[in-house]
């Protein structure tokens, strides 16, 4: 079965929270992973179901006010941490030396890093989403061991697929996820799983499983809609 990662971003309030609980025992499957809103870890604590978080602090942890240290994610069962999602990167601020700092910092504290690349719709344009990638890629992993390098997972995450149900061709998510896994293999000789992630939902996943390559998918929106995540569940087996 391909890797399955959710992010449910900032989406959902208290109670549609509960109501995306009521099902959340239909979901089958040891390679689920949610990330949702950190404020209600505590609610799917006790489910069965791997947990990310969204984000991490690049700060051990003490007087950072507002932030989420690897330790303290750690300390209530976090397995998974986004790193350098797009939207981080763009609205936030996160730069690309502050995923090597936040990488470094979880597999300290034995949590996957799950790392997101990919290109704006101007560096497509311009031809330039290859060395794009390359400077996310080596900049987030430089001076990581080949055993540490190997335990990141890597999201290609197009910027302008992102929340617009606009996707790659097949062909083109295939070129870029082979890209990525030679210049790990190359730099780091590291054999890495590599999601897809940007717009995936249930009209579009039956072709994107056509793509061997990819290990899974980074799911924003239509993780927050439980029947149609257990669908493309489902649909991935
Ligand atoms: P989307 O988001 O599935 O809503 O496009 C993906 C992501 O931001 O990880």
């Amino acid at each position: 079965m391909k890797l399955i990662v959710g992010n449910q971003k900032s989406y959902l309030d208290e109670n549609q929270i509960e109501s995306f609980l009521e099902k959340i025992d239909y979901i089958y499957g040891d390679k689920v992973i949610i990330c949702p809103s950190s404020i209600y870890f505590n609610k799917f604590r006790d489910k069965n179901i791997l947990l990310g978080s969204q984000n991490v602090s690049k700060y051990d942890s003490g007087a950072t006010t507002g932030e989420l240290s690897s330790e303290q994610l750690k300390s209530v069962g976090i397995d998974f941490s986004l790193v350098g999602h797009s939207e981080r990167r763009q609205m936030l601020g996160e730069s690309i030396s502050d995923t090597n700092t936040k990488i470094k910092k979880l597999l300290n504290n034995l949590i996957v890093p799950i790392l997101c690349v990919g290109e704006t719709e101007i560096e497509r344009d311009n031809e330039n989403t290859k060395a794009v990638i390359a400077k996310q890629l080596d900049g987030a992993l430089t001076t990581l061991d080949t055993d540490l390098a190997e335990k990141v997972i890597i999201a290609y995450e197009p910027v302008w697929a992102i929340g617009t149900g606009k996707i790659p061709t097949n062909s083109e998510i295939e070129d870029i996820v082979n890209y990525i896994k030679d210049l790990l293999k190359r730099n780091y000789n590291s054999s890495n799983l590599v999601l897809y992630g940007g717009s995936v939902n249930t009209k579009n996943i039956d072709e994107l499983n056509k793509i061997d390559v990819v290990d899974g998918y980074l799911i924003g929106g239509a993780s927050t809609k439980i029947d149609e995540f257990i669908e493309i569940i489902n649909r991935c087996k």
